[in-house]
This record gives structure tokens, C-alpha cells and sequence, in this order.
């Protein structure tokens, strides 16, 4: 594992309460898949996770495992859409205290490092939302860990399900690196202080570190939606100024509003990207 316990908490638990002055309401901390001209940031997280469903073949007959599972909002979405389990993991003590108290109706909710995690059965399809970023760190990265680290990721879940079960599985990705030596500063603080210990993949090493597990069916790139997601989130953001200083301080707000705006820039400027993938388990 890359982020630790200790990691996870300070990027998810500044306050379940700041994270919802400025997501959609069912809590998506990840991009939206903006389909149909003139979207709201909700209208898109619910198709993100439309499509996510249909890639994962769900319906009410089937349960499901959402690997880094956050506030609950994909559990949320699929036991609506149909679903006769719903069990999520994740490595947020305040995350999955969210998620009990949502009281999602047959979910099934654990604090576990998914190294760790030993089902009592196999599921009958996966779910994974902007996970893998937190697997292998730049360190790991410049020694040549990473597609290593990514195949046990994809090697252990394969372990959860029967061959031929379908997985809906989406990541943000790196690309370019910028030249400018502000812009570089402005993701290293991402990377250091919003989310340590993590980074994001290529999406040739994801191609790689499947093998020889799975199977890739499809994809959507996501570049502009992440965009128009981490954009509005920003507005958000803004327009509870106030508030977040207030409650919080000026640093928590002065490090988001440094954050989002850098994630604005790296998807205008193909810095960073993002993919939602159709996986067979082969
Ligand atoms: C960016 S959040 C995404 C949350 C959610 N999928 C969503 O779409 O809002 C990443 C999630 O991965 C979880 N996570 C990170 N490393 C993990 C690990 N080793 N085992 C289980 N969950 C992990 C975090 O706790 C967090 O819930």
C-alpha cells in the first residue's frame, strides 16, 4: 500500500461537512461524465455512475464490491438503480462512518485496505472509482514499481469474482508535464498536501497492469468532463468563501482553492486526464 491510514485521513476528513458545501449532493469526489449539453454537476454524476453500472453488467439480481468506496455515493446509486448487495470498502474512518449512517438500503461497509480484504464470497461484479491513484507513490513510480503495483491490484480483485464477471472501473491519469516552473510547484502541492502519498497512472501502465487478469472491452476518456467537474466544484468553492474560513480557516481555504484551480489548468492543458474502462475478467 503507498497511502497510508494516516494519508487517506488528512485527504478525506478536513470535515464531512466542508466536502459538502461544495460537491453534488450524493458526495461523487470524483469526475462526472458530462453526456448531454447543459448538465448539472448532479444530472453528471449520476450518469458517471450510469454508465459505470452498465459497464459492471449490474442488475437487481447481482451484488456488487465498490474497491475505495469514499461517502458512499456509487453504493448509493447502484442499490437505486438495482442491486441485491452493495458492499463497498474504504480506508476513511470518516468516509465509512458516512456511509452507515446513509443507511443504504443491503450495503455492507468496511474500513479495509484492499490488500487486506478477504470476502466470505465472491461478488458478482466490481466497481472501482478513482482508486488506483492512491497505490503507488512517485518515489515507487521513478524505481519502476508502478505497473507492478497496479497488476496486484488488478490480480487481487480478479480473486473476488468468476471468470467472464464485468468490472466498471474508472481512474484520473497523468500525461503531460508542464514546463513552467509555477505550474509544476502548483501540482507538486497537490500531490504533497491535498493527496500524499499518491499519484496519478498512465494509461499505458493501466493497459499493461490488467494483463493477465482482464480483458479491456471499452473506454471513454473523461479529460473534459473532469474539466467541467473539478471547474464547478471550484465555483462551489468560491461562493462558500466565507463559510470555509470561517469554520475552517484561511489554510484549508487558500489550499483548495490552490488545488481546484490547479486541476482546472491540468485538464485544459492535458496535464492530467481521466478514464472510465469496460474490464472482463478473463
Ligand atoms: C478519490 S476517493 C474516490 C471515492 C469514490 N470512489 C468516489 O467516486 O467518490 C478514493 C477512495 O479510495 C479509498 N482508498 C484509497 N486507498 C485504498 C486502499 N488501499 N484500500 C481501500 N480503499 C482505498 C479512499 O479511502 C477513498 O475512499
Amino acid at each position: 500500500m503507498t497511502s497510508t491510514q494516516e494519508e487517506i485521513d488528512l485527504s478525506y476528513s478536513v470535515s464531512n461537512e466542508f466536502f459538502e458545501l461544495w460537491l453534488d449532493k450524493n458526495m461523487h469526489y470524483t469526475s462526472a461524465a458530462y453526456d448531454r449539453p447543459g448538465m448539472t454537476l448532479e444530472e453528471a454524476q449520476e450518469n458517471k455512475l450510469r454508465v459505470l453500472y452498465d459497464m459492471a453488467e449490474m442488475d437487481a439480481s447481482k451484488t456488487i464490491l465498490d474497491i475505495g468506496c469514499g461517502w458512499g455515493s456509487a453504493l448509493e446509486c447502484c442499490s437505486r438503480f438495482g442491486a441485491k448487495e452493495v458492499h463497498g470498502i474504504t480506508l476513511s474512518t470518516e468516509q465509512a462512518k458516512y456511509c452507515w449512517d446513509r443507511n443504504i438500503p443491503n450495503a455492507h461497509i468496511w474500513i479495509k485496505d484492499y490488500a487486506l480484504f478477504e470476502p466470505e464470497k465472491k461478488f458478482d461484479a466490481l466497481i472501482s472509482i478513482e482508486m488506483i491513484d492512491h497505490l503507488c507513490s512517485p518515489a515507487q513510480a521513478r524505481e519502476g514499481k508502478a505497473i507492478e503495483l497496479y497488476r496486484a491490484y488488478f490480480n487481487k480483485l480478479a480473486e473476488w469474482v468468476e471468470p467472464g464477471a464485468a468490472f466498471g472501473f474508472q481512474a484520473i491519469l497523468r500525461n503531460r508535464i508542464p514546463r513552467r516552473r509555477k505550474d509544476l510547484e502548483d501540482l507538486a502541492f497537490t500531490a504533497d498536501v491535498i493527496f500524499p502519498g499518491g499519484l496519478n497512472p498512465r494509461i499505458e501502465e493501466l493497459v499493461c497492469a490488467i494483463n493477465p487478469k482482464w480483458e479491456l472491452e471499452s473506454l471513454i476518456m473523461r479529460r473534459t468532463d473532469y474539466r467541467a467537474t473539478t471547474n464547478e466544484w471550484w465555483q462551489r468553492l468560491m461562493k462558500n468563501e466565507g463559510i470555509i474560513r470561517e469554520k475552517w480557516g484561511d489554510q484549508v481555504y487558500e489550499d483548495y482553492d490552490r488545488y481546484l484551480g490547479t486541476c482546472v489548468r491540468a485538464f485544459d492543458n492535458h496535464w492530467s486526464g481521466d478514464v472510465q474502462m469496460k474490464l472482463r475478467r478473463i
